[in-house]
């Protein structure tokens, strides 16, 4: 395919296509069990559609600043922003470089982002710096799968499957990245995906602890 249709498909159909895939049942439950537990000040890096709007609990939540570099995904969440009983702040802008101050979040939640998200290790640096020192990092990631068959598709599919998805990259290990920052996992949950997504491995979703001192 020419450059010229990449991006077209890039800023056209991929973004309508993560938001379909992202809606659907199999990342429903998750959201469901982990997005309740963010209070307080919440960013969401990698804020995408808004897919986890839903499921925050409204008498934690004091604000969310959902964060995301994609003008067509937040256009998709922004209607489902405006009946809620937070307020609710959009930002364009990359993890990488979150535009706010230290110590400003209570809670970050990150969904099936950090797969995406071009440079992972800088996003981890920036939520450790805007996080709270007793704050919570809540992510819910899908990676590299625990079985080899599944890993070496994973392996075969990767560049074909990040130009459709969005830049989405099915060999990451979010526990070794969320680790290697420097937080702590205090919680895991590891659940394995099925068809049509058996190609995502298995859903890794947790809570972590940003480094003390
Ligand atoms: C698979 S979608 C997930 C969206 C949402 N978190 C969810 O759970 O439905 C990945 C998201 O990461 C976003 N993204 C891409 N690059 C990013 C970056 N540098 N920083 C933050 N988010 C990024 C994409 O725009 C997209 O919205």
């Amino acid at each position: 395919m020419c450059q010229s249709c990449l991006s077209w498909y890039a800023r056209c159909i991929a973004p309508y296509l993560v938001h379909a895939g992202c809606s659907a049942n199999a990342f429903a439950h998750m959201r469901k069990r982990m997005i309740p537990r963010a209070g307080g000040i919440v960013v969401e890096v990698g804020f995408g559609s808004g897919l986890n709007l839903p499921y925050y609990d409204a008498a934690k939540v004091k604000r969310l600043v959902g964060v995301d570099p994609d003008g067509t995904m937040l256009g998709l969440a922004e209607p489902k922003t405006r009946s809620l009983p937070f307020s609710v702040e959009c930002i364009r802008a990359g993890g990488e470089r979150l535009p706010l101050i230290d110590s400003f979040a209570d809670t970050v939640v990150v969904t099936y982002a950090f797969c995406t998200i071009p440079d992972p290790e800088a996003a981890l640096t920036e939520i450790r710096r805007i996080l709270r020192p007793l704050g919570q990092l809540i992510f819910i990631e899908h990676g590299r799968a625990e079985r080899l068959r599944c890993r070496r598709w994973q392996e075969r599919l990767n560049g074909l499957w990040g130009r459709l998805a969005g830049g989405c990259h099915l060999n990451r290990d979010p526990l070794r990245l969320i680790r290697a920052a420097g937080f702590r996992i205090v919680e895991e949950e590891c659940e394995q995906f099925h068809l049509p997504f058996w190609q995502l491995g298995s859903h890794r979703a947790g809570i972590a602890a940003p480094p003390t001192g």
